[in-house]
């Protein structure tokens, strides 16, 4: 099956090479004006400008029935956003703690009060592995209508060996029914449960001992991950937790530098960490340290926009040269939307990040930041048709610019639309 699509207005991040972009790299973002596009397979064949009648040749050999022409109509086009950090899968949502914060407890009160991921945990372990799977999976096909064509999702509202199984397993369910690629992260080091209080050392066994050798052996994870923070766990922990996961198969992820400068950053980049994730307490050495790594660092700022913190400092870690993805970090607590375009104008709007920029880290960067550059992040030949296409827009700037409002007008995934 082959499908032409002409009259594109924009053609956006066309790519030959493939690349994790890095600094000024990142305001680079390749555009044919006037464009077609041939996706055959699913799969991108062919693209370039309307002006060259490449298309028409390729028109005309294939008048068949195999052979859709589709009249873009002078829409823009992006490759759909890979969302490289979320927690989709969770039991209820947590829109009174919204409110207690609103009348003034900090996002630690609430944790200190057995809230947060401790209110997330209890709520999952009354909660069925089919309810679980239902819920996650509804967040997962709206998550694809907003532009979303990979994602990543974390455990971690388990903390308990037969919790931590049964989110691992809603991701796994989740795979093999998505029409978008998932990665899956375990998370059992999230939070400490209760029980564990006065024995943390107990716990982090558990994840040791009973935890990974189960998901190693069923294969349930790609990657491992640890809330390094004040009051979670420190950098002493977080670093036996992922060395026993790499020791286990895992690469490691890292939530890092949310609240304070907790080291987390360093520790991610010795652990040669795929990224370390949120940089909203970032110091000179930290950027330093990231930007003189392999490790991507992915910025959260609807985390930040909802936890009325500071925003990372984005326009610090691209000018010390370091590689920069945007992700959503969905979840109840501290991110209760997936919204990619958000997450896009948010970063324009308050950390000055480039239209560009958020466009390259959502795409192209969030690809490597969980391992599917090769099949998706750009419009390359031979990467998945998992293709954006906008309402009229008067430049591509008007979709970080009109944040809020609804660009999309239709999601092609594997050459189809949804
Ligand atoms: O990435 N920071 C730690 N974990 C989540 C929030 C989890 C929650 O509050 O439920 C995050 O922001
Ligand atoms: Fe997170």
């Amino acid at each position: 099956m082959t499908t032409i699509i002409i009259n594109i207005k924009q053609l956006v991040n066309v790519r030959e090479e493939n690349k994790l972009l890095r600094g000024t790299e990142l305001a680079n973002l390749p555009i044919i004006d006037n464009a077609y596009l041939i996706v055959e397979d699913g799969l991108i064949k062919d693209y370039g400008g309307m002006a060259s009648g490449k298309w028409q040749v390729e028109n005309d050999e294939l008048k068949n029935d195999t052979l859709q022409t589709i009249d873009a109509n002078g829409a823009t086009i992006l490759p759909t956003y890979c969302d490289s950090h979320t927690h989709i899968v969770f039991a209820a949502t947590r829109e009174s703690e919204f409110v207690d914060k609103i009348k003034g407890l900090s996002y630690a009160d609430i944790a200190a009060k057995g809230g947060g991921i401790l209110n997330s945990a209890a709520k999952l372990a009354t909660t069925s592995e089919d309810d679980l799977f239902d819920m996650a999976f509804a967040r997962l096909t709206e998550l694809i209508k907003l532009g979303t064509g990979a994602i990543e999702i974390k455990s971690g509202y388990g903390l308990s060996v037969d919790g931590e199984l049964k989110m691992l397993r809603v991701i796994q369910r989740l795979k093999q029914i998505s029409p978008i690629p998932i990665k899956a992260t375990f998370l059992g080091a999230h939070a400490f449960p209760t029980i564990y209080k006065e024995n943390k050392q107990g716990y982090i066994d558990l994840i040791l001992n009973e935890m990974l050798p189960i998901i190693a052996k069923e294969n349930l994870a790609d990657y491992i991950d640890a809330f390094c923070e004040e009051g979670f766990f420190s950098v002493d922990q977080t670093e036996t937790i992922c060395k026993a996961g790499i020791d286990a198969g895992l690469k490691v992820k890292i939530h890092a530098n949310q609240l304070h400068l907790s080291g987390g950053v360093q520790l991610g980049v010795k652990l040669q960490a795929l990224s370390v994730d949120h940089l909203e307490a970032m110091d000179d050495e930290a950027i330093e340290t990231l930007a003189t790594s392999n490790t991507i660092g992915t910025l959260l700022p609807t985390a930040a926009f909802f936890l009325r913190m500071h925003y990372q400092p984005a326009r610090k870690l691209i000018d010390a040269g370091c590689a920069i993805a945007l992700a959503s970090d969905y979840n109840p607590g501290s991110s209760p939307s997936g919204n990619m375009n958000f997450v896009n104008a948010i970063s324009c709007i308050q950390m000055k990040m480039l239209p560009e920029e958020v466009i390259n880290a959502s795409t192209i960067n969030g690809a490597y930041a969980m391992e599917v550059e090769k099949e998706l992040g750009s419009i390359s030949k031979g990467k998945k048709a998992n293709l954006i296409f906008t309402k009229p827009l008067s430049s591509l700037a008007y979709m970080p610019y009109s944040f809020g409002n609804n660009l999309i007008d239709k999601v092609m995934i594997n050459g189809a639309f949804v």
